[in-house]
């Protein structure tokens, strides 16, 4: 299986979607890994930063749940038969591939069948784990939506890590400390859901006294997770996604693209080999 990893923070705007659409185009483009990023958020957003018509496409990571629902119980799910093809769709950028969602993602819960034993939360785990497809990729990137319910929870039973964007500002610690409390819960009832945090990567730093006092409780609590990088606050990350861009092509010379690569090279790093020292670069963009 490739490494599965949540970006998830229940806090809205964190920056999980941008981190996503630019670690996914690192991947893929600049360290020809094979990427699959899957939008589990029914804003639908991943797919429109990354110029896709999320509502020409027919087929959505509703439909990863759907099947997982279908399937349960039926003649193929006894014979231990794979499933459909996944339904994703291949992006402009060679080796990054997408499932997008829509609205109609809001609606998975009414969607999940009537059967009480089938345990809602597992359903997204159960279909990947049964798509040979996967085995192409060397990386999952889930796109979380900001509130936490059976969405949120489907990501991270079918995530093998956790990475977590946090905004600079005093609410987004609190969000922070209540997302380690949820996936404590969620190790213990689901013990195989090891859910380490790779990395906890600061966002929309601006040079303020503020900040730095919220970096500071970043460093604390997270020692080791703390990513060496910290995201800088840039119109030119709006600017490209209103495009349908990444800022790799957009920008390539700005600082944000140079550390948007950098994070995700340490994700690439924490996933083996052990962590070089870096310097937190980009702290005053
Ligand atoms: N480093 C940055 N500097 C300035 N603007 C940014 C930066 N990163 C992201 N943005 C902008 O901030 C907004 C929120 O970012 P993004 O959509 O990635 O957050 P999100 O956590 O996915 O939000 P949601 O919780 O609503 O899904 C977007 O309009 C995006 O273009
Ligand atoms: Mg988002």
């Amino acid at each position: 299986m490739p490494r599965r990893i949540a970006f998830i923070n229940e806090k809205g705007g964190s920056g999980k979607t941008t981190l996503v659409a630019h670690l996914g185009y690192h991947f893929a483009a600049e360290r020809g890994l094979r990427t699959l990023v899957i939008d589990m958020d029914p804003q639908g957003q991943l797919g429109k930063t990354l110029g896709i018509d999320v509502h020409a496409a027919t087929r959505s990571s509703l439909d990863l749940l759907l099947d997982a629902t279908l399937s349960q119980g039926s003649a193929a799910a006894a014979l231990d038969e794979p499933c459909d093809r996944l339904p994703r769709l291949a992006t402009r950028i060679p080796g990054l591939d997408i499932i997008v969602s829509n609205k109609s993602l809001a609606l998975f819960p009414a969607w999940r069948g009537s059967d009480p034993e089938t345990d809602p939360s597992g359903l997204l785990a159960a279909r990947l784990a049964s798509a040979p497809e996967l085995e192409a990729y060397d990386f999952v990137l889930f796109d979380a939506p900001p509130s936490f319910g059976p969405l949120t929870l489907n990501v991270l039973r079918a995530s093998s890590e956790v990475l977590v964007p946090v905004p600079l500002t005093y609410l987004a610690l609190d969000g922070c400390a209540e997302l380690m409390r949820t996936l404590d819960t969620l190790r213990r009832r689901h013990p195989e859901a090891r859910l380490p945090v790779s990395l906890v990567v600061p966002t929309f730093y601006r040079r303020t006294r503020m900040a730095r006092e919220i970096l500071e409780s970043l460093e604390r609590r997270f020692p080791s997770e703390l990513s060496k990088n910290v995201v800088g606050f840039t119109v030119k990350i709006d600017e490209a996604q209103s495009r349908g861009l990444t800022i790799f092509e957009t920008a390539p010379r700005n600082k944000c693209a140079h550390t948007l690569a950098a994070i995700g090279d340490e994700l690439l790093q924490r996933g083996g080999a052990p962590q070089p020292e870096v310097n937190r670069s980009d702290a005053t963009p």
